[in-house]
């Protein structure tokens, strides 16, 4: 009897506990809820979906990793060349618009291709003669653009298919892409161990995260080649946007587009970008250089070499509100205006890319750096990683 006095005191007090406890269960079962619905929500809206691009000549298939952020951001990578195929960013309209020249299938790409969208290596573009030394021994390089090596030269990075693997967390999508290329392939001295990884996050940046290793002395250039049109209408020119340029100084080049050594100040020239301009306002300048590139297609040198990540360029096309802004730790860019498009490759929307319908701008080390004493190094050793990142990141003004 006395217990259950004892134990009716208590009666309201485990009551209490109880309610408290459900209350507990309930708000953390709400919480997971909603943890679920979030990432349900993420999955969705944010995820990494793959098709069939199509079929090598052996047979291979490529496949097509789509990326897409929160924001319905857009971006296609194929595994052949690693080639941005797609980027579909929104105007200031919110209206997406595929920005990057390509083509709809292929075959565009197996066909002589300006290097449209594709990862560019091992030595992004030119090394005078095809040749280098390391160690007092000389490499031979294929000489694909004139007396030159250009971007790896015949089966350069851009022509190789990529090992995929997809990556996604809470915060972005990424595929990672993966190739060996064996010691002196295209000429090149050593096993080169390289992986390549596109990131979308939900800023609108597309982060592209360059490593690679080798098991003897060797070159690395890695750049990516995409060439932009912000208005999303390749019909139209891109003279109009406004470039600007984090840099003093670019590399004067001779008449086969090989840097002369100089490092010339930008000031007073049509080279200076140091505050935005229309890419159209000096191109057809009376200027040596200018002739010589048919228009821009020089390296800048870039500022802050020494702060690791910094903003490098920024491009803005006045009527979509597109802007881009490109930052890396390369020392160099290269701006290349689209010179050589002369309207002979059929455009993905009809029509054909005529020239100067698109521009790149491919961070880098600069051109020819093997053969350049006063260029930063670009050798790598055993034991060494190389290492760089560059952000693309899209937003309107
Ligand atoms: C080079 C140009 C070349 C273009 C396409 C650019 O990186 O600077 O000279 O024509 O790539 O090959």
């Amino acid at each position: 009897m006395n217990m259950s006095k004892r134990s009716l005191k208590y009666v309201p007090l485990l009551c209490l506990a109880l309610v408290f406890t459900q209350c507990k269960t309930k708000t953390e079962n709400a919480s997971d809820n909603q943890e679920q619905n979030l990432t349900k929500e993420m999955t969705t809206k944010h995820q990494i979906s793959t098709s069939e691009f199509g079929k090598l000549p052996s047979g291979e298939k490529i496949t097509k990793y789509r990326l897409v952020n929160e924001n319905g951001m857009e971006v296609d990578i194929i595994n052949y060349g690693g080639i941005i195929t797609n980027l579909k960013v929104p105007d200031k309209n919110g209206v997406n618009k595929d920005v990057v020249l390509g083509f709809n299938s292929l075959d565009g790409y197996l066909t002589p291709s300006p290097y449209f969208g594709a990862i560019i290596g091992r030595y992004g573009n030119r090394i005078a003669g095809g040749k280098f030394v390391i160690d007092g021994k000389e490499y031979t390089l294929a000489l694909n653009d004139g007396k030159n090596h250009l971007h790896g030269g015949n089966k350069g990075f851009d022509k190789v298919v990529w090992e995929a693997t997809q990556i996604s967390n809470s915060k972005s999508v990424s595929l990672q892409l993966s190739y060996l290329s064996k010691d002196m392939e295209e000429g090149y001295p050593g096993n080169l161990k390289t992986t390549v990884t596109y990131t979308l996050d939900n800023s609108n940046s597309l982060k592209v995260k360059y490593e690679a290793t080798s098991d003897k002395k060797t070159v690395v250039n890695l750049t990516q080649h995409s060439y932009f049109n912000l208005s999303g209408d390749f019909s139209k020119k891109i003279l109009d946007h406004q470039i600007m340029i984090n840099a003093d100084a670019f590399l004067p080049v001779d008449a086969t587009l090989i840097p002369t050594g100089e490092f010339r100040k930008v000031k007073g020239t049509p080279f200076n970008f140091t505050s935005a301009k229309a890419i159209g306002k000096e191109i057809n300048s009376e200027n040596e250089q200018l002739k010589r590139g048919l228009g821009y297609d020089h390296c800048w040198v870039l500022k802050d070499q020494d702060k690791g990540q910094r903003l490098a360029a920024t491009a803005y096309d006045p009527k979509s509100g597109r802007f881009m802004e490109v930052f890396t730790d390369q020392p160099g860019i290269q701006f290349y205006t689209g010179n050589f498009l002369d309207g002979t490759l059929p455009a993905k929307g009809g029509g054909t890319y005529a020239k100067r319908t698109g521009f790149c701008l491919e961070t880098q080390h600069y051109p020819d750096s093997p053969n350049q004493k006063d260029f930063p190094s670009v050798l790598l050793s055993p034991g060494e990683k190389y290492q760089t990142e560059t952000s693309f990141k899209f937003s309107v003004k």
